[in-house]
Order: C-alpha cells, then structure tokens, then sequence
C-alpha cells in the first residue's frame, strides 16, 4: 500500500477568476505533502508542509494572503493533529508569523501544552527561533480593500461570506502503516472581532485524526462547524459506516440541519480512501490516493 494525501483549499463560491488558482495551490499542497512520504516522512510532517505550502500562497486565507480583524491586524489558527497519540497541537489569535502550521507543530514537539493563544504564542514561536514578520508581509491588496469598505460601511456581512467568500486550508494523510494525521490553518473570518478564535485550532472542530478510523478537516463557518464539532462528527460517522464519501456528507448534512451551518470536510480512512464534501457553493481540494493510485485536483460544485 502507498500513502495517501487529501488537501482543501476553502469552501466558499470561488469565483471563475480564481479558480486555476486554487486547483493550483491545491495541486502544490498535495504534491508537497506527498514528497515528504516518498521521502520517508511521518503523516504529520506530510499535513504540515502540505498546508504551509498553503499559507505561503496568497490566494488563500491563511498565512499570506489571509484576512484583516475589525482592528486592521491579521490573527492567524492552526492545528495539528496526530491519529496514533490522540494528541493535537494548536496556535491560536496569533499575529506576525507567516507559518502557524509550523508553529503549531512546534508546540508537539517542544510542549506539554495543546494551545497557546494570542502574545503567548506569539512569544513562543520566536522562543523557538522562528521570524517574527510585519502586517503588510501577511497582507494582500483585496483584503485592505475589504477592510477599507469594513471600516466606511460598518457591516459584517458573515453568512455572505461563506456563500461569497473565504478560505481555510487543510490536509490529511494516510502512511502505509495506517497511521493518520491531519491539519488546517485560516486567518479567519473576513471582519471578525479582534481576538476572536473560529474552529480551526480546537480540536474536534477543524480538525481530527485517530488511527482507529482516520483524519479529517474543516472548513467554512467557524461558530457553526464549533456548534457540531464537524471533524468529530465526521470521524464518528466514518466509525460507524466505514464509507468516507458518506461519513463526511453525513457531517455536512448534521451540521446544514441542525445549525444552518455552511461549510466542507476532507477525510482519509487509515486504509488510505479519501472522502469529501461540502454545502458551499464551492470547494477547492485535491488528492493523490496511494490504494488505487487515484489523483484528482478539482473544484467540487
Ligand atoms: N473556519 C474558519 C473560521 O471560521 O475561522
């Protein structure tokens, strides 16, 4: 058996423009992650370096490119989770660090702690040598628009964004040995609070992995994935069935039902077979599926 990797880029209403975009980063994030098995590394190394390939692309909202608060300032969560331990490592609320992926990751490795949010974080990713950058390296010319119209019109415009537009980014992977790790990483919600936190870091919500069943992550509306720990939900549908295509369309639909929450999820099972879905307009995602040597790079309508 090969190693399986499945990459989101957002679910949102992508607009036509921005689509060979996406399916390009997407492309990039899959194919990166997949190197580092080839290479001989971990499922969780595969998800890390998959998404800060990501964050490093400035058509998405995360890292570069990723949205401005209600303040001006740009607050980026990230979370990495490992399907053998149970254990995740998060970033949350934190400012001038273009990969909080990494930085989460370094919270595994150097920490007894899961989360560390706003200044603390902060601290501890220069404590740990990594460069601390300005705003405007984070920024990109749409989202100082957007906050320029924020400030002259006062609105929010929440729900409108998720049929209109925003975009977190996440991966999950499958080694041989069917181990599963999975991560996601958003700079948020376009005209979120200052110190406001979404899904994407806690545990369950953005993400989730366990060996037993498999990894998966989330994207969309943060307080509604939250109201129905999606990426759990997901994984205990997937614990149930067994079929990863129904176990995530099952979590969409709990959440869409019970919430009118909007959003996607990608999964892989331990046994490598990805499975996806969303009640977006669009979803942008990827995979290179090592059991049936499937590949596929597409925007899900
Ligand atoms: N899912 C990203 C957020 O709501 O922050």
């Amino acid at each position: 058996m090969k190693p399986t990797i499945i990459v989101h880029g957002g679910a949102w209403n992508i607009p036509d423009g921005l689509v060979e975009a996406h399916l390009k980063g997407c492309e990039a994030a899959a194919e990166k992650g997949y190197d580092e098995f080839v290479r001989g590394e971990s499922a969780v190394q595969a998800v890390v370096e998959a998404v800060a390939v990501m964050e490093d692309d400035p058509v998405f909202d995360a890292g570069i490119g990723s949205v401005l608060n209600q303040s001006g300032q740009v607050e980026l969560d990230a979370i990495v989770m490992e399907g053998g331990s149970l254990m995740s490592w998060a970033v949350a609320a934190l400012q001038h660090m273009k990969n909080p992926v990494r930085i989460a990751r370094k919270v595994l490795e150097d920490t007894s702690v899961s989360l560390f949010a706003g200044d603390g974080a902060l601290r501890f990713a220069v404590e740990k040598g990594f460069e601390p950058c300005t705003e405007q390296d984070l920024l990109v010319g749409h989202q100082l628009e957007d906050y320029r119209e924020f400030l002259r019109t006062g609105v929010l415009r929440t729900r409108e964004f998720f049929e209109g537009g925003c975009d977190t980014v996440g991966a999950c992977a499958a080694d041989t040995e069917g181990r599963v790790a999975s991560a996601t990483s958003t700079g948020g919600i376009p005209r979120k609070p200052a110190g406001r936190v979404g899904d994407s870091p806690l545990v369950g919500c953005g993400a989730y992995a366990d060996d037993v069943a498999g990894a998966a992550s989330a994207t969309g509306w943060g307080e509604k994935i939250m109201a129905v720990l999606l990426a759990k939900t997901a994984i205990d549908a997937l614990k149930l069935h067994g079929d990863p295509a129904e176990a995530c369309r099952e979590a969409v639909m709990v959440m869409k039902s019970r919430v009118n929450g909007l959003g996607g999820i990608i999964m892989v099972d331990s046994k490598g077979t990805v499975g996806y879905h969303h009640n977006t307009p669009r979803m942008a995602f990827g995979f290179i599926e090592g059991r049936t040597g499937s590949r596929k790079i597409a925007i899900g309508v």
